[in-house]
């Protein structure tokens, strides 16, 4: 794919749905009692992948006119899969499902693609086995696949080392078929749209600063679900819209959970024009509008708590800050390590090829902003997010931008470049 400098980026768009959510009204529907329907489901390799593990197991689910709908068997209505379940690309797939699977009283084994069988599992593997399931790492290396020998769980109380949402959810969906409480304290407070569908599908939890509770459940029960735009596919609009000169982009019906809305508070230190607008609700999901428009950022430091709830958006920031005035520090964030692909070293590699300034730290990376940026052969390392990102900064780059593997972006926003590419009209 290749990309060439724009004047401006201008319009309306809405982005797709939220792909934590996506996923996870496809799992909770699965194992409730009744119909779930699912509005505004995020069509995409990823939430794919989790609806054909869910067939696999005997779950109908159906996809019609953007509307899918899973006809949940309860909470002991999955059935033992014929063959592995592919969990493609994604992480959350892999790890939700395995904490559903744990306490199942069939056996299973899961896998995925090449970068699926490098990602951590220990992190999941560990807590769940000592809440008494059999689940082991088929090569031994704590990647998947992953062999699961369905058991009966018992409760625990397990404190994270990692504030990560897929291992807090993992535990919780282990946790509704365990016997007795079970509980996780994370370091910080990863996204919590676990708890909050869980809550809505009738679950009790209850959450205490950085510690959820959940009680073990006899059945949840299906529901409407609507999905918010994905706040983790907004970013390249939010980014193009500040970084482009006269731009203005209205991003509609994004999600704002606290918990995974840390972009706007950093725009905001930034000093960007981008007012909230139209805040709403779906489900116990809050929504905006994004209004963007072209400002002159400033850098800043992005430490601690922020960093959970802005994980997926950091290498998108990494590339505003090469145009913004003065140095930005991102430290804390040492889990961009362990996504899609290593996306500190990745980030720098590709960010200096475009010409910019910017070293490489054990937990993040200092951006020296204000050097011109020009275009640049960029290896994707098929991450979808390290594309979008520098697809965005070609835009705003001077001569040719090549990306390698584009198509990456299937994984969480198939339209993208389209979309992209209307707005520069
Ligand atoms: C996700 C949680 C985050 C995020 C990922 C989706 C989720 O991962 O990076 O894209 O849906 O729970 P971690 O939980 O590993 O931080």
């Amino acid at each position: 794919m290749k990309l060439h400098k724009a004047d401006h980026v201008r319009g309306e768009i809405t982005v797709p749905g939220d792909k934590s959510i996506s996923h996870r009204s496809v799992m909770f529907g699965s194992i409730a009692k009744g119909t779930t329907e699912i509005h505004n489901f995020l069509e995409s390799a990823d939430c794919l992948s989790t609806i054909g593990c869910f067939r696999r197991m005997g779950i109908d689910i159906e996809n019609k006119n953007g509307v899918v709908t899973v006809q949940g068997k309860g909470m002991h209505g999955l059935a033992a899969p014929a063959e592995t379940l592919d969990c493609g690309n994604s992480g959350t797939t892999t790890r939700l499902i395995s904490g559903i699977l744990a306490p199942q009283n069939f056996d299973v084994t899961l896998t995925g693609d090449e970068s699926i069988q490098k990602r951590p599992m220990k992190r999941i593997i560990e807590p769940l086995s000592m809440m008494g399931a059999d689940i082991k790492s088929v090569r031994g290396n704590d990647c998947a696949p992953l062999r699961i020998c369905g058991k009966p769980l018992a409760g625990i109380h397990y404190t994270s080392k990692v504030a990560s949402a897929q291992v807090k959810s993992s535990i919780l969906l282990a946790g509704l078929y365990a016997d007795g409480l079970t509980s996780i304290t994370e370091p910080q407070v990863s996204r919590n749209h676990t708890e909050l569908m869980l809550k809505f599908f009738g679950a009790e939890l209850e959450s205490k600063g950085t510690t959820v509770t959940i009680w073990p459940a006899t059945e949840l029960f299906g529901n409407r679900i609507d999905v918010p735009g994905d706040i983790s596919s907004s970013v390249y609009f939010v980014a193009a819209g500040l970084i482009l000169p006269n731009s203005e982009v209205l991003i509609k019906n994004v999600g704002i959970n606290p918990t995974r809305a840390g972009l706007i508070k950093v725009c905001e230190a930034m000093g960007a024009d981008l007012p909230l607008l139209n805040e709403d609700h779906e489900n116990a999901e809050p929504t905006a509008d994004l209004l963007v428009r072209t400002s002159s950022l400033r850098g800043c430091v992005i430490e601690g708590d922020i960093i959970p709830t802005l994980i997926d958006e950091l290498p998108t920031i990494a590339m505003m800050a090469c145009f913004a005035e003065g140095t930005t520090v991102i430290r804390d964030a040492a889990e961009l390590k362990v996504k899609e692909s290593n996306r500190i070293a990745i980030m720098v590699e590709n960010l200096r090829a475009m010409g910019a300034d910017v070293e490489e730290t054990e937990d993040g990376m200092i951006i020296h902003g204000g050097k011109p940026l020009h275009g640049a052969v960029i290896d994707s390392h098929k991450d979808h997010r390290i594309a979008m990102t520098f697809a965005v900064a070609a835009l705003a780059a001077d001569g040719e931008t090549e990306i390698i593997d584009a198509d990456c972006v299937d994984i969480s926003y198939p339209a993208f470049y389209e979309e992209l590419e209307k707005l520069t009209k």
